[in-house]
């Protein structure tokens, strides 16, 4: 959300200005004579010399973008330039790309990467090293510096540092995010035995392995969010490190799109099936198997499966993680896609099925799982019914069936993506007092696909509250201080992204209807698109589109994205059968049955606070107990979103206070603009000029902005400002 700079005195020949354009995003032109006010079109020039005539928006009086003098462009810091808008930032960081092959900018204290899609030399550990101990300001923009600078705030004022990556899938993130910890691993090196830093760099590929896959937006996209805290002593050298998960995208280990593939580590097993230690694996190549096959194409170009399961190996061995434990984790891996495959045959009778004694896949699962073959056999076809006055035996339709296997695949690989982040928290953790730490988030990254579905929804309620808490800091508070301090306001029109939200998770919102169709007997996705539209047609963040009775449209921030119901209930309901749980309960083998042990037995204290994204969340309150009968691992997806979600929020909240110079710097800041308004007479250009300021600053630790990152556009004759 930009705002449009409105130039109500209108403006002269020669003034540059931007147009959108459908193919170049923006074109650069020139008036070609003098605009007044009241006219209904701008005589343009292009750079191509194509002269146009631009029709101004009677209604608003809206005039184009204006460009920015030639001399600012290239500047490493977005905010020196006097017009700050979608054209201009986009020319800035392209210019600044193209001509000098510089990926980083400034915004303030925010870095705006470019994702260069190569591998460029200015990573090394003696580009490390010439970041480190200097001031931001006196180096060009670099991840390495905004490491730092987080370090720096950390050790010279003794306050605990986030950092938080966000942007597109694709954009870079997680590639930051490991730059940032290879700086602080680096920096914060101890040179003692425990190799903890090393430690802390080898989570990443294992969580790469088992979080990651191929998207048709990223070959290595992050399925699953992160939280890690690098935990440092006294002397400011790292002691440890802790790490959250949240939201792994659990339907991707039973589907995948065309073009896309399952987690790497299900690849990567497969490449090494014919180690003489995998034998008894089973397994053959990717293509074999249902689970790991449905996007097509299994090999990722430029990418070795083989070599990367080394890399994997080799970093949980760093980690501790000794070798028949990794064996019982492969079991596992290898395990779901044996369950993947099992044929399933329907009953004419259309309302039973039944899987062949001699079913080589089902074979393997129970023997890789120590399970027994004729109970697993019976309940992957049957459920329970319980009544008030009897328990009865019930047969399952063939997509019953299929529904129940997969939800017992994904509940699998989830239990084990949780084991597997607590036994890395364990092996990172320390029992020296952590003094301070630095926390750097990762997390998924808005997407919008050809087709989109439940987790899509996920992912992007996800982004919509991290955009909230930005705004929340950049712009409500800061007015809410306004006004406590009585300063009158009218500056700053933030996007509050409050009734998207709403939209989402208030009672009777899409989440809620949700719920509440999965409660149904014999509710369905179409109906419950239709009590969406019933019901939200009137808001302005839903559209249910023309053409279609099972799609809706939200209107995020970021962009609209049309979700297909088809699926929602299913996924939301994620009904894992009682039944098939407890036939793993009794694995022979320790670690399955650690797995899926509930909550309410036993637990041995970890020493970690935080839970992987697979254990039991709490449920949003107000959840009717559910019936002893029938049991079902029953908690909604949706609201484990809702929870996983407001964790983020609550590590936001911590680690990003409102700083008592930020406060001082931007009261004193509006009070004396609002002075000067007065004195000028001259408000509503004032107004709307400098509202151009605002949007961009993000500042996620307040602490740090300082006037020199607040730019004031000369035209405002604001310079005074500068001297607060
Ligand atoms: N600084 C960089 N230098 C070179 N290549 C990069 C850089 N950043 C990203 N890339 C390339 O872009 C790819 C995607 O980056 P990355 O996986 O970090 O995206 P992401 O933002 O984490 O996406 P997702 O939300 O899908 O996880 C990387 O695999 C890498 O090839
Ligand atoms: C993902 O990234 C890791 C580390 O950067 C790399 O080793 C691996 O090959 C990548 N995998 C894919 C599938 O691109
Ligand atoms: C930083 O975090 C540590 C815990 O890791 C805590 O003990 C310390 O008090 C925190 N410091 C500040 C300044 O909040
Ligand atoms: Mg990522």
């Amino acid at each position: 959300g930009w705002w449009p700079l409105t130039m109500e005195k209108g403006c002269s020949q020669y003034t540059r200005v931007w147009i959108p354009d459908p193919d170049e995003v923006w074109r650069s032109a020139e008036l070609t004579k003098d605009y007044k006010e009241g006219e209904k079109s701008l005589q343009l020039k292009l750079e191509d010399e194509t002269i146009r005539e631009y029709p101004v928006d009677a209604q608003n009086n809206q005039l184009p973008f204006l460009r920015n003098p030639d001399i600012l462009v290239g500047e490493n810091d977005l905010t020196a330039l006097s017009y700050l808008h979608e054209p201009a930032v986009l020319h800035n960081l392209k210019v600044r790309f193209l001509e000098s092959n510089h990926i980083y900018t400034y915004c303030g204290i925010v870095l705006v990467a470019i994702n260069p899609y190569e591998q460029l030399p200015i990573y090394g550990q003696d580009v490390i090293y010439a970041y480190s101990g200097q001031n931001m300001g006196d180096m060009d923009p670099h991840i390495f510096a905004v490491a730092e600078e987080a370090y720096k705030q950390m050790a010279r004022d003794e306050k605990n540092q986030s950092i938080i990556v966000s942007g597109e899938s694709g954009a870079g993130k997680t590639v930051s995010a490991k730059y940032a910890m290879r700086y602080f691993a680096t920096v914060g090196g101890s040179a003692s035995e425990t190799n903890i830093e090393e430690k802390v760099l080898a989570s990443s590929p294992i969580m790469e392995a088992i979080g990651n896959a191929k998207t048709t937006r990223n070959d290595n996209s992050s399925r699953f969010g992160k939280y890690i805290q690098i935990g440092f002593d006294k002397r400011y050298h790292i002691i440890g490190a802790n790490m959250r998960t949240y939201l792994l995208e659990k339907s991707r280990v039973v589907f995948q799109a065309d073009d896309e593939r399952n987690y790497h580590i299900f690849y990567q097993l497969c490449a090494a099936a014919s180690l003489p230690e995998f034998k008894e694996l089973a397994l053959t190549c990717a293509e074999d198997f249902f689970y790991t096959s449905q996007g097509g194409d299994t090999a990722i170009e430029g990418v070795d499966d083989a070599e990367d399961f080394e890399k994997t190996r080799q970093a949980f061995t760093l980690l501790g993680v000794r070798e028949s434990h990794q064996i019982s984790i492969f079991k596992i891996i290898a395990s779901i896609l044996h369950l993947g495959s099992v044929e399933i045959q329907a009953e004419r009778d259309g309302d039973s099925c039944s899987i062949s004694p001699q079913d080589e896949h089902l074979s393997n699962f129970c023997r890789l799982l120590g399970v027994e073959h004729n109970q697993m056999e019976h309940w992957l076809c049957h459920r329970k019914l319980v009544t008030t006055s009897e328990t009865y035996v019930k047969t399952m339709s063939l997509q019953q069936v299929i529904n129940a296997r997969n939800a017992l695949a994904k509940h699998i690989y989830a239990q084990l993506f949780g084991w597997i982040v607590e036994h890395i928290n364990k092996a990172l953790h320390t029992s020296i007092k952590q003094h301070s730490f630095i926390g750097v988030l990762d997390i998924y990254g808005f997407e919008t696909f050809e087709v989109n579905s439940f987790e899509q929804f996920c992912i992007n309620y996800a982004n919509e509250k991290l955009q909230q808490q930005f705004n929340l800091h950049v712009f409500k508070l800061e007015q809410e201080e306004y006004m406590k301090e009585q300063i009158p306001w009218t500056l700053i029109d933030f996007y509050d992204n409050q009734p998207c939200i709403d939209l989402i998770e208030a009672k009777l919102g899409i989440l809620d209807l949700l719920d509440e169709e999965c409660k149904v007997p014999k509710g369905t996705d179409q109906n419950w698109a239709q009590k969406l539209y019933d019901r939200h047609s009137s808001s302005q963040h839903f559209q249910k589109p023309r053409m279609s009775n099972t799609a809706f449209i939200v209107v995020h921030f970021a962009d609209k994205v049309e979700y297909l119901s088809d699926g929602f209930l299913e996924k939301n309901r994620d009904t894992v059968y009682e039944e098939q749980i407890n036939i793993l309960k009794a694995s022979k083998f320790p670690l399955v049955a650690d797995l899926f042990r509930d909550d309410k037995d036993p637990i041995p204290a970890t020493t970690t606070s935080g839970k992987g994204s697979s254990s039991k969340i709490n449920i949003r309150s107000a959840r009717p107990p559910m019936k002893a009968s029938n049991k079902e691992h029953k908690k909604s997806v949706g609201h484990q979103v809702s929870s996983s979600t407001q964790q983020i929020v609550k590590i936001l909240n911590l680690y990003t206070p409102l700083n008592e110079f930020e406060e001082r710097v931007t009261v004193s800041f509006i009070r004396t603009i609002q002075a000067q308004l007065q004195e000028r007479n001259d408000p509503q250009q004032l107004l709307l000029d400098s509202k151009h300021m605002f949007p961009v600053l993000f500042p996620f630790n307040p602490s740090s902005l300082t006037m020199d990152s607040i730019h004031i556009p000369a035209c405002l004759s604001l310079e005074f400002l500068n001297e607060v």
